[in-house]
């Protein structure tokens, strides 16, 4: 007698250019439908055959993907047209895909044969962000996407001096509160679980801009300090404060989706205070504060951020052992740009 139920087994497949929260939050809707995500992704010479060459590379596509909480197994490989061989071979029961139509370079619905299987069903597409999307924000220098969250996230508020949070954020002279300055606040803070008592906790900071590969490598060996990762998000001023230009390319909000989607993080705080301070210390009871091998900008030019930390002999540098930077993901598209 088999009493057991077998799990429901769910295939997804694409390209994973270039992934975010538009990705994650579909496998998040794919694992709702069963029980095990099976992703399957298209090598770069698929790819190139039917829409041009990727930005990443497949290794880097397959690695992002994996990096996904909601994702059991990755297959890379996958048809561009999803065969009932390629669902029968991983013993998946059906397909999952997003509500948009994709065709090969000929014009053939990709999914036509899993669809006439009836071994297809459908989740929402997430509107707002795609490659496309990216790559023009990217290319283009625009600023648009600031303003679609709250008015505080407008960049054009802001002095170019300022790292301040809410209060500093809002007033239009020069910044004369330094955030470590400031008095007792409250945060806000998203978690999946709570920290079991005893786990030891790990804070890191930063922009985490278009979420990619060498955030993913400092994030795992950040996990690996202890049992409970928290992940300081900055505001948008602030990250264009010590960025420039037109970064973040995403918003606070869009990199809060990005960061809550990896399965190493635990907590994220959503705006972070750009120093670390014996308040955010205690407030979230945190024992190692780490940050990787890229430079750390100093508040107003002079305040090291980690000051406290360093003092409390908990901060640690981490080699993430990856060269992925935001701004090296933009020189990419820029001298790929011609192919868009
Ligand atoms: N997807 C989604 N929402 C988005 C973008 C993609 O739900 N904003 C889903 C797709 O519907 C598909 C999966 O993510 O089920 C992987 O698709 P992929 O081929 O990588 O994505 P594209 O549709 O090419 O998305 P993009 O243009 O953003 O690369
Ligand atoms: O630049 P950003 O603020 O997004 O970086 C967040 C954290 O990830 C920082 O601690 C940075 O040093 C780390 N990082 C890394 N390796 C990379 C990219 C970022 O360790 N390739």
């Amino acid at each position: 007698s088999d009493k057991q139920r077998k799990d429901v087994r769910v295939w997804c497949d694409g390209c994973y250019d270039m992934v975010h929260f538009g990705h994650a939050n579909s496998l998040r809707q794919a694992k709702a439908l069963g029980d095990k995500v099976i992703v399957g992704i298209h090598t770069d010479e698929e790819i190139t055959k039917h829409k041009g060459p990727p930005v990443f590379t497949e290794e880097e596509r397959v690695k992002m993907v994996k990096g996904i909480k909601w994702v059991d197994e990755v297959v890379l490989g996958a048809p561009y047209v999803t065969t009932l061989k390629v669902l029968d071979q991983n013993n998946c029961d059906f397909c999952v895909h997003g509500d948009d139509i994709t065709m090969t370079a000929e014009g053939v619905d990709t999914y036509h044969l899993v669809k006439s299987a009836n071994r297809y069903k459908e989740v929402k597409r997430t509107a707002g962000v795609s490659t496309t999307d990216l790559v023009g924000r990217m290319l283009l220098l625009t600023r648009n996407h600031f303003r679609q969250g709250s008015a505080e996230y407008d960049i054009e508020k802001e002095g170019s001096s300022n790292m301040g949070q809410e209060s500093a954020a809002k007033s239009r002279g020069p910044v004369v509160v330094s955030s470590c300055r400031l008095p007792k606040r409250s945060y806000s803070s998203v978690m999946a679980k709570s920290p079991n008592p005893g786990d030891k906790i790990v804070y890191v900071a930063g922009a985490f801009d278009l979420f990619h590969v060498g955030h993913l490598d400092f994030l795992e060996k950040a996990k690996k300090l202890g049992d409970y990762l928290i992940v300081g998000l900055h505001t948008d001023p602030v990250v264009n404060s010590y960025k420039g230009s037109n970064y973040p390319i995403m918003n606070l909000h869009e990199r809060v989706l990005s960061v809550l989607a990896c399965k190493f993080v635990n907590e994220v705080v959503i705006g972070a205070p750009y120093c670390v301070t014996e308040e955010l210390l205690e407030h979230f009871k945190i024992d190692v504060v780490c940050h990787g091998r890229t430079p750390i900008a100093l508040e107003n030019g002079k305040i090291d951020p980690y000051a406290v930390p360093k003092t409390r002999a908990i901060f640690e540098l981490i080699d993430s052992g990856n060269e992925m930077t935001t701004e090296r993901i933009v020189e990419r598209i820029i001298s790929h740009r011609l192919e868009y």
